[in-house]
């Protein structure tokens, strides 16, 4: 009966998140229903998506008029198809839909997500940028719509999970666990000798390469350090990270009495996902496809250790930005953008990264409370600025923005 269900607007329906979101929904029929389902530019896969979960609403963004076509040659004729960034807003706005899964990547995600919280919508949040470039405008309107924005990442699910229940007041610590990367036991001076493929080679995750880069450099939790400030209004310097390789552990909360609470599993994101799509309820997953228990004899240690931010300064980049406030953090994420497509493109090396983020963010006049076009302006402004200290440190001039790697 689709009255019962949670209806959805997937948003990034065909990227990592977006298929996994859909496994969920696959596994749970009878509680979850598909309304509105966006890509970029995959028509292929969203076509096969649409005909399979049958949404009312399919929007391809990319604005490509003969994908577009494409698109509408391959649905039924009963699904509505639209094209173009406000596609997103449309699908996160229907009145059918009950939760937004906002799993674009990039900037994209911020004003869909806006306009579904002013709509009253529940976010299940997976994109990174929207709350490290944007937390203040968009947990402000979440607080003033009375609207839950549930995360999706592992970590911030984890940190949920382990506060549920709990009184703020007794928090004292939230502890980011981290993998440490593929690096984590590299001395500092053999960094810079890493190559793509070797950053490439994630211990325990497998994500596309942009976070992966991330990981290695520990960027990405710097980046779900500023996520978790904003999701659970925690200042910076009660956020500590703490390496744990295993990737068991997703995240611990430290009480005022000394107990530290965990989350664990085995990595795998449909679990934080569904978590977030069921809330508050928490499914069954014996016998479902996604089933996937800890079996704790099988776990033979658990190990953890301080971050090292002399050997990951990526870390601390982030840290200084989210202190900083304001404009910093689009700022980070901007360079970084860019500083990352240049070293998979071999252009710089991995220890250059941290070099160009550092010197973008020392030459940004930090805009205290930045408006979404704002936040645009300042991570394009930065990605610029990123590109010209690259290219004084690699003594040439690069291929432009965009090309082809
Ligand atoms: N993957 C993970 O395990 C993970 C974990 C935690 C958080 N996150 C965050 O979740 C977000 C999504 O990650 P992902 O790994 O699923 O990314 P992904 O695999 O690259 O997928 C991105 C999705 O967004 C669409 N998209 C990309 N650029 C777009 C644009 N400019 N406008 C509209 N749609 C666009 C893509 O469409 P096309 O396929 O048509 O290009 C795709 O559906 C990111 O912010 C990421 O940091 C990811």
């Amino acid at each position: 009966m689709k009255s019962n269900r949670r209806r959805l607007a997937v948003l990034g329906s065909t990227g990592s998140i977006g298929r996994q979101t859909l496994d969920v929904v696959r596994a749970y029929p009878d509680r979850f229903a598909v309304v509105a389902l966006t890509a970029r530019g995959n028509v292929d896969l969203l076509a096969e998506q649409a005909r399979e979960f049958q949404p009312s609403l399919t929007v391809l963004t990319g604005g490509d008029p003969a994908a577009l076509q494409r698109l509408r040659d391959a649905l039924p004729e009963t699904l509505a198809t639209t094209s173009g960034l406000e596609g997103l807003t449309t699908a996160a706005t229907l009145p059918d839909v009950d939760m937004v899964v906002a799993a674009t990547s990039g900037l994209v995600g911020v004003l869909p997500t806006i306009a579904a919280i002013r709509a009253g919508k529940t976010i299940a949040l997976a994109n990174k940028e929207t709350l490290v470039m944007a937390g203040h405008l968009v947990m402000a309107e979440a607080k003033r719509a009375g609207v839950a924005v549930l995360p999706v990442d592992s970590e911030h699910n984890a940190l949920w999970q382990c506060l549920r229940g709990e009184d703020p007041a007794t928090v004292r610590r939230l502890l980011i666990t981290a993998s440490g990367g593929p690096f984590l036991r590299l001395p500092l001076a053999r960094m810079r000798e890493m190559t793509p493929d070797q950053a490439l080679n994630h211990p325990t995750w497998r994500m596309g390469p942009k976070v992966t880069i991330d990981s290695a450099t520990l960027m990405n939790k710097g980046l779900e350090v500023i996520e978790a400030h904003w999701l659970y209004d925690m200042p910076y310097e009660r956020i500590a990270v703490v390496v744990h390789p295993q990737s068991i552990i997703h995240s611990m909360v430290e009480y005022v009495d000394d107990s530290i609470k965990m989350q664990a599993s085995i990595p795998n994101m449909h679990l934080p996902i569904q978590y977030a799509l069921s809330y508050p309820e928490r499914l069954d997953r014996a016998g479902t496809a996604l089933a996937l228990p800890l079996r704790w004899d099988e776990v033979a240690k658990l190990e953890f250790e301080s971050a090292d931010m002399e050997r990951f300064p990526c870390l601390r980049l982030a840290y200084e930005a989210g202190v900083m406030g304001g404009s910093a953090p689009a700022a980070l994420v901007g360079a970084d953008e860019t500083a990352v497509d240049l070293f998979l493109r071999g252009t710089i090396r991995l220890t250059d990264i941290a070099l160009i983020v550092g010197e973008t963010l020392q030459r940004h006049n930090i805009i205290a409370s930045p408006g979404v076009e704002e936040v645009g302006a300042v991570s394009a402004w930065a990605q610029e600025e990123a590109r010209r200290i690259a290219e004084r440190l690699a003594g040439a001039s690069l291929p432009p923005a965009g090309a082809e790697r």
